[in-house]
């Protein structure tokens, strides 16, 4: 949510900070701004063409190039997303510039306050206050630094901040708590920005801060200290990410691109992972906890959209291979409800950004009540990646599109491994775990044929492009699926979609259905295919158009569905890795063909750090 970037150096910094800003611009965009010592503040509601047009307008490119800068997407918070709630906030004697991720949960004290001592508020945000605040310690004779870190010392919430002052313009000083913040260590100039991907075209060389450091950032140098006057050293790391990864490579929306990355994605996720001829799954990451797994009777993972839905399968996968018995939580009701945790608990935090606040704060809360933290994350350095005990990268590259797709796909790879691993140390004989083995690594192969469905499934989905509601149904394996399915859809095509167990149907949801009313259904050849069927024949005499995904060779469902998406035929457990790809291409060619900006839907963030 929002994103932040800077630059100090030798260079023009304008064009940099607006190319920062707009690879970030997943991770938030409803209003922008920028600000380079020397020059005006811009400001707009919209995203980085609307700033960039109004850079254009406001004739600040005509004077000198300015060395340095600070830039801010913006997905509101507090206060509307209008062009003077945009970042960077500036205080009274315009020379102190903020701009922030995250929420200031003090501000109305803080601001009431100020009020009395005579500033003057000029937005609605908590941000402002930060830069009144600084402005008084400078006011004082504290120098720059001194007043921020006074600042720091009397707001509660989370932060990450880019602050500029005007009469010091080559230093940038920056601040982590809850809201992520890396720095790129270039030469003879330096960036700072909510996450590697805008950095990493300028240099691989990072240092990731952590909550409570505050950075002070100069072209040639950087300092790391505390709130208590400490410098601590946070070690320099060297990124092998690949930039081109971050574009859209031909595609034309990221969603479709990442979608495609499948049988890639499952790979990377299996890499150096199995050991076929033993049925075994070797996980390096949870080596360093291999004494205290051994001894867990109860795992509960959390997770939020997506990523909950994988932990549904999760559930399910592991149950089934290793006998643990397992709850899943939606993170946000897990952290409030007073959860009963043993001292042989294991938490697994599924997220694929890893700074998912409700996920995150859901982590902490078990690990403070005793549990074994573990998680299951994509972004490399991130908050919940550092703070777990132990965990399993996903490796699936960086995920630009708001609408999680191939994160989902390693995520349930990686809970089968997880299954695998845990199963082979208890229950799980080898033959099954080799018959497992095999099976996943087919399944890249068997992704590329689903995706090969792409046109067909495009077909369909035009043919229900104005559809108002769609009912997703499946059981066993597909019912994590069918929810998975109707968020995907609700979430990029704005078209009211419900999931549901098949066998609960008729519980409720039945009674929606009429002819204008489609049923996806996703009904693979498995052990409860029968019972699928039967759920299906009761929409279908309630004349509910059924759009079916089965599997290859099966003539039967030809008779019950209007629509049909095959899908190759797989081990039972695994049918959701190849469901899920197909449902992504639904949602995808329906939304699109609306022609709707399918990687930014509208009210959605790609990485939720707030509550
Ligand atoms: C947001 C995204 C979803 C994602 C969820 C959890 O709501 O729009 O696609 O599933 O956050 O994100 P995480 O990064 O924790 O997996």
């Amino acid at each position: 949510m929002c994103g932040i970037f800077a630059y100090t150096g030798e260079k023009d910094a304008e064009p940099l900070l607006l190319e920062g800003l707009s690879l970030l611009e997943y991770r938030g965009y409803d209003s922008a701004g920028i600000f380079m010592p020397g020059k005006n503040l811009v400001k707009t509601s919209g995203a980085v063409t609307e700033l960039r047009a109004k850079i254009s307008k406001s004739g600040i490119e005509a004077s000198a190039p300015s060395h340095s800068g600070i830039a801010h997407l913006r997905w509101a918070t507090h206060g509307e997303p209008t062009e003077k709630n945009a970042h960077p906030h500036v205080d009274c004697t315009g020379d102190v510039y903020v701009a922030h991720n995250g929420i200031i949960e003090n501000f109305r004290e803080l601001k009431e306050a100020l009020l009395k001592r005579g500033h003057t508020f000029k937005s609605e945000t908590d941000t402002e206050t930060l830069a009144h605040l600084i402005e008084e310690g400078l006011t004082v004779g504290k120098s720059f630094e001194e007043s921020v870190v006074e600042t720091l010392r009397q707001v509660r919430g989370t932060y990450g901040l880019l602050i500029s002052y005007a009469k010091e313009p080559d230093t940038i000083i920056t601040a982590r708590m809850g809201s992520p913040v890396v720095l790129g260590i270039g030469n003879g100039e330096n960036f700072i920005a909510s996450d590697a991907t805008p950095i990493l075209k300028h240099t691989k060389d990072v240092v990731f801060l952590n909550d409570g450091d505050i950075a002070i950032v100069t072209a040639n140098s950087y300092r790391v200290r505390t709130l208590k006057d400490e410098s601590i050293e946070r070690p320099k790391e060297t990124l092998d990410w690949d930039v081109s990864e971050a574009s859209r490579g031909g595609y034309p929306h990221f969603m479709l691109k990442e979608i495609f990355e499948a049988p890639e994605v499952l790979r990377n996720a299996m890499r150096g992972r199995v050991i076929a001829s033993e049925g075994k799954a070797k996980l390096g990451g949870l080596e360093s906890v291999a004494k205290r797994l051994e001894k867990i009777d109860r795992i509960i993972i959390v997770g939020c959209g997506t990523a909950y839905y994988a932990g549904l399968l999760g559930e399910y996968l592991i149950e089934n291979l290793a006998g643990v018995p397992v709850e899943v939580e939606l993170a946000s009701e897990f952290r409030y409800r007073d959860a009963v945790i043993g001292k042989n608990t294991a938490v697994l935090a599924v997220s694929q950004s890893g700074e998912t606040l409700d996920t995150l704060e859901a982590m902490r809360e078990a690990k403070r009540k005793g549990a074994l933290s573990l998680g299951i994350v994509n972004a490399v350095g991130s908050t919940i990646a550092r703070e777990t005990d132990a965990g399993v990268y996903n490796h699936a590259g960086p995920e630009i599109s708001v609408a999680s797709t191939k994160a989902f796909l390693s995520q349930v790879t990686v809970l089968a491994l997880l299954g695998l691993f845990l199963g082979r140390s208890r229950k799980l004989s080898e033959k099954k775990g080799i018959e497992l083995v095999e099976a996943l690594e087919k399944l890249p192969e068997l992704a590329e044929k689903v995706l090969a469905e792409s046109d067909a499934i495009k077909a369909i989905a035009t043919k229900y492009r104005t559809a108002r509601d769609f009912l997703y149904i499946g059981r066993k394996w597909s019912y994590p699926m069918a929810l998975e399915g109707a968020i995907k859809l609700k979430e990029i095509s704005y078209v009211h979609a419900e999931g549901t167990g098949a066998g609960e149907m008729k519980h409720g949801p039945i009674a929606m259905i009429d002819e204008s009313f489609p049923t996806l259904a996703i009904a693979p050849k498995d052990s409860v295919y029968e019972k699928t069927v039967s759920n299906i024949l009761e929409i279908r005499a309630r004349k509910g158009p059924v759009i079916a995904i089965a599997t290859e060779g099966d003539t039967r469902i030809e008779e019950l569905a209007e629509d049909l998406i095959y899908i190759p035929d797989v081990l039972e457990c695994l049918s959701p890795v190849l469901s899920a790809i197909a449902l992504q291409l639904f949602a995808y060619h329906l939304a699109a063909g609306k022609g709707l900006n399918v990687d930014k839907p509208r009210n959605l963030a790609k990485s939720v750090t707030v509550e």
